[in-house]
């Protein structure tokens, strides 16, 4: 039987992490985050010295690092050239440093690449797998079955993320929300953007057991 492909994609802060998590675990499917391999490849481009503002030598640089992602959803894992990167990958540098990395469209590439490949064996070898980021219902798996594009409220996402990277400066962690936003929906090459196939959820004012139950259903009605 042929996997089934969850695509998720939505700003910073939507709750695509942990949805998409959930989801997996409920159904046991594989979990991919896209957000992760652009920020592996964000943190190897920072420890190479590489200047991620020259996007001809991000380019350049681009098929060296040897990103591999474990797609179990309980305990996922990406490593650079056999190094975890986990952790490393969550520092604000490179938080502020992966929207310039993931414009650059030898990135994007390359990456998509190893997406398709990871999806492709996923619902071989598994019963599918749900994936997360800003172009999955658009270029990367723009014929899943199921196809969501979550949203909250800046307000919502901010205090989310607040939480997660546990900081009281919410005006601060909105403002980096927005600036990341704006350069991830208004870059020339697979901008994050809400097309009409995919199925809008607005989160602000629901559980996250309660987005899991609803993608899990339209899962459910799909197969
Ligand atoms: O999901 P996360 O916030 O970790 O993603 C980090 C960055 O990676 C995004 O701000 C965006 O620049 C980039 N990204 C992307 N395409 C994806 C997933 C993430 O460009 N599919």
């Amino acid at each position: 039987a042929e996997g089934i492909v969850i695509a998720i994609d939505g700003p910073s802060g939507s709750g695509k992490s942990s949805t998409a998590k959930g989801v997996a675990r409920a159904r046991e499917l594989r979990y991919l985050d896209t957000g992760a391999m652009y920020r592996a490849m964000t943190w190897w481009m920072l420890d190479q010295g590489i200047d991620v503002d020259d996007a001809d030598s991000v380019a350049e640089a681009s098929s060296r690092p040897v990103i591999t992602m474990g797609t179990d959803p309980a305990a996922p894992t990406v490593d650079v050239d056999g190094t975890d990167v986990a952790a490393a990958i969550r520092t604000q540098e490179v938080t502020g440093s992966v929207s310039a990395v993931s414009a650059v469209p030898a990135v994007r590439e390359r990456l998509v690449a190893l997406q398709r490949e990871t999806i492709a064996r996923a619902c071989r070898e598994a019963a599918g797998i749900v994936v997360e980021g800003r172009d999955i219902t658009t270029v990367v798996a723009p014929d899943a079955p199921v196809k969501i594009f979550l949203t909250a409220s800046a307000e919502a996402r901010a205090n989310r993320r607040s939480k997660e990277v546990d900081t009281d400066d919410i005006a601060a962690t909105q403002a980096d929300l927005a600036r990341r936003d704006l350069l991830d929906s208004t870059r020339s090459d697979s901008p994050l953007t809400q097309t009409e196939d995919a199925l809008e959820l607005e989160t602000s004012n629901l559980t996250l057991d309660e987005v899991i139950a609803i993608v899990v259903k339209l899962a459910d009605e799909a197969v």
